[in-house]
């Protein structure tokens, strides 16, 4: 087989990617070690920005996003038992989009469908070779039989534990890492969520989120210890544990009921160095995690395949290496504002152990942030992402 663009990884970076290049007449085929119903089985993000919002449309896929997608114009934050509310829309302009990354998922992978673009589900053993050639290639297996994808450029969009990143010889490549002692029990139902608005909730039980995924699906998240295991967790658990994280009006509108799903996920802050190594281009998780508190996974995602898109585009079309060989540079300035301040709320928001002075900090800060015009300024911009 024989592409311009070979994309590994059906997440939202490499479908957004191949969607763009598809729409440019830049030939791409995607390798994606699982089947699409496990991709879409993931339950992740649901906060996205402006700039994920305009890529979508620009892809062709955003119809179902404006028609189902929630604008919200400002978040919550509730501080042992007593609510704040940040206003985006006044103090940037500026919305974000509640509209979960599983649909979004679904949405690329149809248009992709719809287009005949190639997705190749369920390769395993996929591998990258001569990736500092002119030539590079994909191998991999799919029902028993190896394969192979000759290549112009190979965009490494495969997630954290994804083959790209570790194609590349460690002494090329520098990373950067917090682990935190913490992690986040996901649960998702089919009941109203208990505010019109995002609640993040910082209380000396621990931190907890209140999200959703339409006027009757919610998304709630409990901070938890990395020990834990999701099966000592019945809803029932789940329900009173949140309860009592919550602010009073909270606690009594809360509509608890059955889970659909329920999951725990680590929470990390990485970043690899630089994100261009030969003809392999990393984008998204591949070359950089956030704790979720930010919101800016996904986003960074889609700006990293913004640039990228581009830049190949340019390659292609004018012949020129400008944006390639900028690509690291660009993405890596936009990736560590966004690693500041999803670690900056995250140290914010959290229960850290055995602590009493950082607490001390975190609730001097939070009183500065809500009393602050500039700091409260500052955050909007940061959890929007305006263009910093
Ligand atoms: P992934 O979604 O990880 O996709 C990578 C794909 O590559 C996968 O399909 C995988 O199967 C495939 N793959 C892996 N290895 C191989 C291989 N060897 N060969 C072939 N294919 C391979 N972000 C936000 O912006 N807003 C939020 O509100 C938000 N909330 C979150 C909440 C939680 C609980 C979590 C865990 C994350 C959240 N995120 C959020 C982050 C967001 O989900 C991720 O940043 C996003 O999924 C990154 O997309 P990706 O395509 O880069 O990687
Ligand atoms: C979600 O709805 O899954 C979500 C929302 C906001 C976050 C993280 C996750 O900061």
């Amino acid at each position: 087989m024989r592409t311009q663009v070979a994309i590994i990884g059906a997440g939202p970076a490499g479908l957004l990617l191949g969607q763009l290049l598809h729409k440019q007449g830049i030939d791409n085929v995607i390798v994606e070690r699982h089947t699409g119903e496990y991709v879409l089985g993931r339950i992740r993000a649901g906060v996205i920005e402006q700039v994920a919002v305009d890529l979508l449309d620009e892809a062709g896929v955003g119809s179902r996003m404006h028609a189902e997608g929630l604008v919200h114009d400002g978040t919550q934050i509730c501080v042992e038992g007593v609510r704040h509310r940040v206003d985006f829309k006044a103090l940037t302009g500026k919305t974000v989009m509640v509209y979960g990354q599983t649909e979004i998922t679904k949405d690329l992978m149809d248009g992709r469908a719809a287009e005949g673009a190639p997705t190749i589900y369920s390769a395993y053993d996929v591998a990258l070779h001569d990736i500092q050639g002119a030539r590079p290639r994909v191998t991999f297996r799919k029902n028993g039989v190896g394969q192979e994808i000759e290549c112009d450029f190979i965009a490494g969009c495969d997630g954290f534990h994804g083959i790209s990143r570790k194609s590349v010889p460690p002494s090329a490549i520098a990373n950067y890492e917090r682990v935190y002692p913490f992690g986040w029990l996901g649960l998702l139902s089919d009941t109203p969520p208990v505010s019109d608005e995002l609640i993040y909730v910082r209380s000396s039980l621990g931190f907890a989120l209140c999200s959703m995924r339409s006027p009757t699906r919610s998304r709630y998240y409990l901070q938890c210890s990395l020990a834990e295991d999701v099966d000592s967790w019945p809803d029932e658990r789940f329900w009173d544990e949140l309860k009592l994280r919550l602010d009073d009006e909270a606690r009594e509108r809360l509509v608890t009921g059955a889970s659909i799903e329920k999951s725990i996920a680590p929470l990390r802050s990485f970043v690899c160095e630089p994100m261009r190594f030969g003809r392999l281009f990393l984008a998204g998780d591949a070359a950089h995690i956030v704790p979720p508190t930010g919101a800016k996974g996904l986003n960074l995602a889609a700006s990293d395949v913004q640039y990228l898109s581009r830049a190949l585009v340019e390659h292609y079309r004018d012949k020129s290496e400008a944006g390639l060989d900028h690509y690291s540079e660009r993405a890596l300035l936009r990736v560590w504002k966004a690693e500041r301040f999803s670690w900056w709320m995250t140290t914010l928001l959290h229960r850290l152990p055995d602590s009493d002075f950082e607490q001390k900090m975190q609730l001097a800060e939070l009183d500065y942030l809500f009393r602050s015009k500039s700091a409260s300024t500052a955050f909007a911009e940061n959890y929007v992402g305006l263009p910093y």
